[in-house]
C-alpha cells in the first residue's frame, strides 16, 4: 500500500486537484429573444427517480449564459454527444457573446425537440428534454437547477439493446477534468467490465421495511421483493396514495395497480427481484 500524504486544497481543486470521472452533456437553450445557446456541463445527477416526478438536478456557474436562459425561459435540453464528437463537444466549450449560437461553429446539426422549444443535437445519442421546477441560487457558488424530465430521446435501436452493446454504441466520452483552464481530459468507454453483485436475498429481505400502515399479506410480500435502496421510498409513496384515497390498509391488488401506474411492471419487478 502506497504512503499517503495531504495535499493542499487550492481554488478549482474539483478540476486541478481531485480526479472526478464525469458524463459530459452539451445543454442547448433559448434567451428570451429565442436565440440559441449551446455548453458543456458535468454537473448532473438524478433527483427524482419515480415515474411519475422523474426529476434532475443540475449545477451552473451563475453568469453562464445557460443558467441565465434557463432562469429566463425554463426549458432547455441535455444532449449526450459520443467520442466522435469530441472536437465539436469542445467548440460549444468557448466563450461567445450572449446570443451567439456555438453550434453553428460546429458540425452538429440542430433538430426539433419534443416537448420544448430549445433545439435538440441530431447526433447526440441520448438526449433529455427537461422543464425547470425549482431554482436556488446558491450563496458563495453554483445556481441549482431541479428539472423535470419531459421526454427521453434515444438514437432508434438503442433502446432495445443490452447494456453492454448500448455503452459501446453510444461510446460517451467520460471527463477527467482540466490543467490551466484549457487543457481537458478525456477517456473513452472501450475498457467496459461488468460485476456482479453478490447479494444474499435473505440477509437484506427485512431491512428497511417500517410501514407506518397496516399491509396485508400479499402486499408485504410484494413489498419484500423491492430492493432495500428503494424500499422506504416505495413504502412513502404507497401509503400516501393509500391515505389519499382513503384506505386504512395497503392491500395486494392496491400494491400492484399503484405499481402498474407508477410503471413498476413485471419486466421491471423481475429485475428487482433479480436484484438488477
Ligand atoms: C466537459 C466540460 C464540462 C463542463 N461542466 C461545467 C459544469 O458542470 N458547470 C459549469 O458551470 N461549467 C461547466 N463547464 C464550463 C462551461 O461549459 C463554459 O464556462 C461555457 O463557456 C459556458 O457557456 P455558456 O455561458 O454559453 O453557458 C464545462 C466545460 C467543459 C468543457
Amino acid at each position: 500500500m502506497p504512503n499517503k500524504k495531504e495535499i493542499k486544497i487550492r481554488p478549482f481543486w474539483y478540476s486541478d486537484i481531485w480526479i472526478f470521472p464525469k458524463l459530459i452533456n452539451i445543454i442547448t437553450s433559448l434567451d428570451k429573444d429565442g436565440r440559441i445557446n449551446a455548453a458543456p456541463y458535468s454537473f448532473i445527477m438524478q433527483w427524482d427517480v419515480m415515474h411519475f416526478k422523474p426529476q434532475i438536478m443540475l449545477g451552473f456557474r451563475q453568469d453562464s449564459h445557460t443558467f441565465l436562459n434557463i432562469c429566463e425561459t425554463g426549458e432547455f435540453v441535455i444532449n449526450c454527444p459520443s467520442w466522435d464528437t469530441l472536437e465539436d463537444m469542445m467548440e460549444t466549450a468557448r466563450f461567445w457573446p450572449a446570443g451567439v449560437n456555438e453550434l453553428d461553429h460546429t458540425n452538429y446539426t440542430m433538430i426539433e425537440s419534443r416537448k420544448v422549444k430549445p433545439p435538440s443535437i441530431g447526433e447526440c445519442p441520448q438526449i433529455m428534454e427537461c422543464t425547470v421546477d425549482e431554482i436556488q441560487k446558491l450563496k458563495r457558488s453554483n445556481g441549482i437547477v431541479i428539472a423535470n424530465i419531459e421526454a427521453i430521446v434515444m438514437d432508434e435501436g438503442l433502446a432495445e439493446m443490452s447494456r453492454a452493446e448500448r455503452i459501446k454504441a453510444m461510446n460517451l466520452p467520460i471527463g477527467l477534468g482540466d490543467e490551466k483552464r484549457l487543457d481537458y481530459f478525456y477517456c473513452d468507454t472501450s475498457n467496459v467490465v461488468m460485476h456482479t453483485l453478490k447479494d444474499n436475498l435473505d440477509a437484506y429481505r427485512g431491512a428497511g421495511a417500517k410501514t407506518n400502515m397496516e399491509w396485508d399479506e400479499g402486499a408485504s410480500e410484494a413489498l419484500m421483493q423491492i430492493p432495500p435502496a428503494v424500499r422506504a421510498l416505495v413504502i412513502d409513496n404507497t401509503e400516501a396514495a393509500a391515505k389519499e384515497k382513503g384506505h386504512s390498509i395497503v392491500t395486494l391488488k392496491f400494491f400492484q395497480e399503484l405499481a402498474a401506474e407508477y410503471g413498476m411492471d413485471d419486466e421491471v419487478m423481475e429485475r428487482f427481484r433479480s436484484g438488477g
